[in-house]
């Protein structure tokens, strides 16, 4: 069974249909067993694309995260602190003045790329906000980040690996520099919250600072790209949308479920486990496909439609369990105000190329560009 499916497996250098569309491949891997033993996606392992499996897999303790959080301590409470509606809501301000500013440099313009003129300028000076980082810093901010998603991919070669490990050095050394700042000066960001607590080692900050880079920074420019790209693919769509702007908590719940910035999350088992009728033995790896259980049938009728008044729409796109995303509460915020303030600025908005590519990851539905008409 295993080598006919990996004979009829995406070849990830060319196969360039599975990236255009990896969920017909998922539907294939998820109808001969929901958790599937194999190498199909480079790595030896267990591939999960049934939705029930993934969301026991992610609920079990048993599984263990790669790159945990230490769960009490003071760091991680007050990251979870991001999640409470009023400091969600602290952000809209902030929020609403970027995209407005961003949209008055658009507003004029005959064609835009949406990623470096929008999505990653909005995205990036939140987190910035949030982290404290210099605005003026974030360029160079974004091309770091870029790299260390693709060391993070399964994707990843040798000569990706060492330049990661260079830029993960020239992270560390920007943020040690910035905790120092932060300790003279503290202000109200995140970095000196830390910082000030005497019992966090450094390299605890620091890890923690680059975790959030890498958890909340290219995942939210996806989101937005990925939901605009939706939109202006589904005419019928947008137009509702533009109708009744209400819906626009549901259609960013659909975007994340449709195109899911995070594609791919891994555990391993620290004990024998059966997941449907399936024993993953202690120490194997397991690929939990979080694009792929947000297409199951089981769970959603005609899961291929993209449909903005889809409810309920209990996706996985933020993970769930001890796990869960903990800025998912500000990514959903910064779509709900970007996408309506964009589609009514810019209402001639349309794509500038039927062939638009997204990036060859694994883990990250993630497109390089998105070019625009505006007027
Ligand atoms: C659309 C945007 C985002 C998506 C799709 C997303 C997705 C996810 C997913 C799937 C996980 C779970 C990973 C796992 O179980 O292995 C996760 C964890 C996490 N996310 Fe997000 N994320 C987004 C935005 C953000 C933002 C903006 C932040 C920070 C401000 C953030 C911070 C985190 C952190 C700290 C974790 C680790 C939680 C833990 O291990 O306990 N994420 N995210």
């Amino acid at each position: 069974m295993t080598t006919e499916l990996h004979e009829a497996g995406p070849r990830l250098k060319s196969d360039s249909d599975f990236w255009r569309d990896p969920y017909l491949f998922y539907d294939k891997l998820r109808s001969i067993h929901p958790v599937y033993k194999g190498t199909v996606l480079k790595h030896p392992g267990w591939y999960v694309t049934g939705y029930e499996e993934a969301a026991a897999i992610l609920k079990e303790p048993a599984f263990i995260n790669r790159v945990p959080l230490p769960e009490a301590s003071t760091k991680y409470e007050q990251l979870q602190r991001l999640q409470r509606p009023q400091k969600t809501a602290s952000f809209r301000p902030v929020i609403e003045e970027i995209v407005h500013e961003l949209l008055d440099q658009l507003e004029n313009k005959k064609m835009a790329e949406m990623v470096s003129e929008f999505a990653f300028p909005l995205a990036s000076l939140i987190i910035a906000d949030m982290l404290g980082v210099p605005a003026e810093e974030r360029y160079q901010f974004r091309q770091w980040t870029a790299d260390l998603i693709q060391t993070i991919d399964l994707t990843r070669t040798r000569k990706v690996l060492a330049k990661g490990g260079d830029t993960v050095a020239k992270l560390t050394a920007y943020f040690k520099d910035l905790i120092e700042k932060r300790k003279a000066h503290p202000s109200q960001d995140l970095i000196s919250t830390f910082a000030g607590h005497e019992q966090l080692a450094e390299d605890e900050v620091l890890a923690t600072c680059i975790l959030l880079v890498i958890a909340g920074h290219e995942t939210t420019v996806n989101l937005l790209t990925n939901g605009l790209f939706l939109l202006m693919n589904h005419p019928g769509q947008l137009s509702a949308l533009k109708e009744n702007p209400l819906l626009i908590e549901s259609a960013v719940e659909e975007c994340l479920r449709y195109e899911s910035p995070t594609q791919l999350t891994a555990r391993t088992a620290s004990e024998d486990c059966e997941i449907n009728g399936k024993i993953i033995k202690k120490g194997e790896h397991v690929y939990i496909l979080l694009g792929a259980a947000n297409r199951d049938p089981k769970i959603f009728q005609n899961p291929h439609v993209f449909d903005i008044t889809r409810k309920p729409n209990p996706h996985l796109a933020f993970g769930a369990g001890a796990h869960v995303c903990l800025g998912s509460a500000l990514a959903r915020l910064e779509a709900q105000i970007a996408i309506p303030a964009l589609l009514e600025r810019l209402p001639k908005l349309k794509l500038a190329s039927t062939d638009i590519p997204f990036r060859r990851l694994i883990g990250f539905r993630s497109l390089a560009e998105l070019p625009v008409i505006l007027n």
